[in-house]
């Protein structure tokens, strides 16, 4: 497979691309959407993914959920090439490994909420206590009390809520999510986002996100930025520009932990976190 699967640390690459293409063709046209893109995630990073409309976010994110078959290059998965996987072992990659919150929701419009939940565990072994998981996980989005109602009687940001306790249900180690808050008002993009920052804490579940949002993609920990195909640039950042666009520079007391009102948001996230853990 010629990539090393881990780095000096010892922490695993779970995802590695090398020299990842996709062409797609149309007549005489042709569109190089991820034009040879190199890329290691480490287990347990929190991600995001910028670039311009059209510039290949989507492409590249179906690219490492094995949602799409590359033109060319490689991709590994837990160290294991998927490039001549067969439709079966990517479907069971797909089930098993990672969950997904699209870009358009993707819910099916005649079930009902708890039950969009629930679908991706109608594909693996019996999960006795998926419904219970599936309630657990509509109340950490705020939508227990939705839980019989069908899409079209949701609106845009409760949908995106229902796709994102969708996304975690299989208890992915990674989600990859394509503008999970371009549908939601800044209150509840900083709910998701404290979320998914729990998760990834909390779990070590490793985390890309999709974003045009510059201050959602500081709350991250990594910021690819994506241009025609290719990633023009990848940095560190340190997690908090979400919370210092919303609170300011934060307090520190002595033994190093937030006073302010970022630090109380986590704190209750975490409480919440547990509560669904059954901590
Ligand atoms: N199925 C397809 N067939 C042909 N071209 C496609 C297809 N899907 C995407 N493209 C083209 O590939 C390029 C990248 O598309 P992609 O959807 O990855 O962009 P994006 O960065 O996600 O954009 P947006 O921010 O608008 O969602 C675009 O030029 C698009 O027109
Ligand atoms: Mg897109």
């Amino acid at each position: 497979m010629g990539i090393d699967a881990r780095n000096r640390a010892g922490t695993p690459r779970i995802l590695v691309a090398e020299a990842l293409t996709k062409v797609y063709v149309r007549g005489a046209n042709e569109v190089r959407a991820v034009d040879g893109i190199s890329l290691s995630v480490r287990a347990g990073e929190f991600m995001a993914i910028m670039g311009r409309s059209g510039s290949g976010k989507t492409t590249l994110l179906d690219l490492l959920g094995c949602l799409l078959r590359p033109s060319a290059g490689e991709l590994a998965i837990d160290g294991r090439s998927v490039i001549g996987a067969s439709d079966g072992e990517l479907a069971a990659i797909r089930r098993e490994r990672i969950g997904f919150v699209f870009q358009e929701f993707n819910l099916i419009p005649t079930l009902t909420a708890i039950e969009n939940v629930m679908l991706p565990l109608r594909y693996g072994p019996r999960h006795p206590n998926g419904r219970q998981e599936a309630a657990a996980l509509l109340d950490l989005v705020g939508l227990g009390s939705r839980a019989a109602h069908r899409p079209n009687e949701l609106s845009g940001g409760e949908q995106q809520r229902v796709a994102i306790a969708r996304a975690l249900v299989n208890r992915p180690a990674v989600i990859l999510a394509d503008e999970p808050t371009g549908e939601l008002d800044s209150t509840t993009s900083e709910t998701l986002m404290g979320m998914l920052r729990g998760l990834n804490r909390d779990r070590g579940v490793t985390i890309i996100i999709v974003t045009h949002d510059a201050g959602i993609a500081g709350a991250t920990d990594r910021v690819v930025r994506l241009s025609d195909g290719k990633v023009v640039a990848d940095e560190r950042s340190d997690g908090r520009g979400f919370e210092r666009a919303l609170y300011g520079e934060p307090s520190l007391n002595g033994d190093g932990l937030h006073n302010g009102t970022g630090g109380r948001v986590r704190v209750l996230l975490g409480d919440l976190l547990d509560r669904v853990r059954g901590r």
